[in-house]
């Protein structure tokens, strides 16, 4: 009985025990000769000959297929996309005022920018994050700008337990949760060789990846209740492959994974933007990083070598193309929107793109990141000036 084993037999049986609800009794009288042909006649090493085959049809037909099926398809499909989002940018931008927005990472940068959007719209808002006086001047600036009502809450998105807490503290403050922001997030600045112990990468995949998992996870009930949408800060780097960013590409690219399946899970009822930013200003882009022995440090030398040469967007048009994307229901968003061009690069010449990433933000092997001609090509005079925004060539930090 070793034949009725094998998963080829259960595929048989599924439609047939599936067609028999549906269909007209000569075409179930077919089905099931069909498959008791199947199921009686065909040896385990048929079924293998069988298999290869179709794999080898199908490795002579796909590329042909999808490149005539794209061509013919693409054009129409572009034209409709275009109208459905001019359309839905018209009349059915939500109006968020009154409503209820968690924002996770909002003591600075791009979530401390969010939720001052969200606030001038008229959003009451619920802002987490580590430090507790710059989230208090953050409500308060957030006050300013006209929500009405504004919680803050001190907690740790790589923490389960936190992420409960915050999620509950927002729903038994507002009764109802509309938006939930997964922002919060920490870069690493190291290569994966220099790196003796790899543990010490952990907190990266543990606050940008786990800290929005956990979140997300205590907020879909709520979200569902109210036809909430949901909005992920991932990042460019998840198709980049930027040196001395090993785990945080990693991170963002497992985030924009993760979210895509959670719409196919979710359907059309939570709506998630995903935000695959370039380079914005922030604390981040500032020189924040967490290095290879495991400490958060500010080292602006070695963010001149990271960001080398590229324009580096401002936080505060970055935030509000995030909010009116979210408003309207995109599925994505790149910020500035001249990034998104890497990821053609990326599908069609990936070998291009390593050998630039090799070639300028690499140093020799045994010299520092600062050596890398990426920061001798920002050292010209003027460079930085013109392609970074003032605060991020400022060495003030916030610290608590
Ligand atoms: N700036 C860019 O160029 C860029 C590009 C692509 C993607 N992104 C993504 O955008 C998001 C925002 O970053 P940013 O650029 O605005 O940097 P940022 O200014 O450093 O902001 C990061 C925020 O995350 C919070 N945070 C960090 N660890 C946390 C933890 N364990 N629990 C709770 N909050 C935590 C920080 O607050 P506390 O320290 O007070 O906790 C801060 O509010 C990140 O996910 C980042 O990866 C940024």
């Amino acid at each position: 009985m070793q034949w009725c084993h094998h998963p080829i037999h259960f595929c048989y049986l599924i439609p047939t025990l599936s067609l028999s609800h549906t269909s007209t009794l000569p075409s179930i009288f077919i089905h099931f000769a069909f498959s008791a042909l199947v199921w009686v006649a065909v040896d385990k090493k048929e079924i293998m000959v069988l298999m290869g085959l179709i794999h080898t049809f199908l490795n002579l037909t796909a590329p042909p297929f999808t490149f005539v099926f794209l061509c013919l398809f693409l054009p129409p499909y572009w034209a409709f996309m275009f109208f459905h989002s001019t359309l839905n940018s018209i009349f059915n931008t939500e109006n968020i005022a009154g409503k209820v927005v968690l924002i996770t990472g909002a003591s600075s940068g791009i979530g401390e920018h969010l939720a001052y959007e969200y606030a001038k719209r008229g959003a009451r808002l619920a802002l987490c994050a580590r430090r507790e006086n710059q989230l208090r001047e953050v409500a308060d600036t957030a006050r300013d700008y006209g929500s009405p009502d504004v919680i803050t809450i001190r907690a740790d998105v790589s923490t389960v337990e936190d992420c409960r807490r915050l999620v509950d503290e927002t729903v038994n403050h507002f009764g109802r949760l509309d938006h939930l922001v997964n922002n919060a997030g920490i870069s690493g600045v190291s290569t994966f060789e220099e790196t003796t112990d790899v543990t010490n990468l952990r907190p990266i995949m543990d606050i940008n990846f786990w800290g929005s998992v956990y979140t997300t996870h205590y907020a879909v009930p709520h979200l569902k209740d109210t036809k909430g949408k949901i909005v992920v800060l991932s990042s460019a780097s998840a198709w980049l492959p930027a040196p001395r960013h090993t785990v945080y590409n990693a991170s963002k690219a497992a985030l924009l994974s993760m979210y895509e399946t959670l719409r196919v899970e979710f359907g059309p009822q939570t709506h998630i933007t995903i935000v695959t930013p370039g380079y914005i200003e922030s604390e981040i882009t500032q020189g924040k990083y967490l290095q290879r022995a495991g400490k958060i440090v500010f080292d602006q030398d070695t963010r001149d070598a990271q960001v080398g040469p590229v324009p580096v967007g401002t936080v505060t048009s970055c935030a509000k193309s995030i909010v009116n994307s979210t408003l309207r229901g995109d599925r994505y968003l790149t910020e500035p929107s001249w990034f998104s061009m890497t990821h053609i690069w990326k599908v069609l010449c990936p070998e291009l793109l390593e050998w630039s990433y090799r070639m300028f933000y690499m140093s020799r092997t045994g010299t520092p990141a600062t050596e890398a001609p990426s920061k001798k090509i920002l050292d010209f005079n003027g460079v930085k000036k013109v392609l970074y925004p003032e605060s991020i060539q400022s060495h003030e930090v916030k610290v608590e």
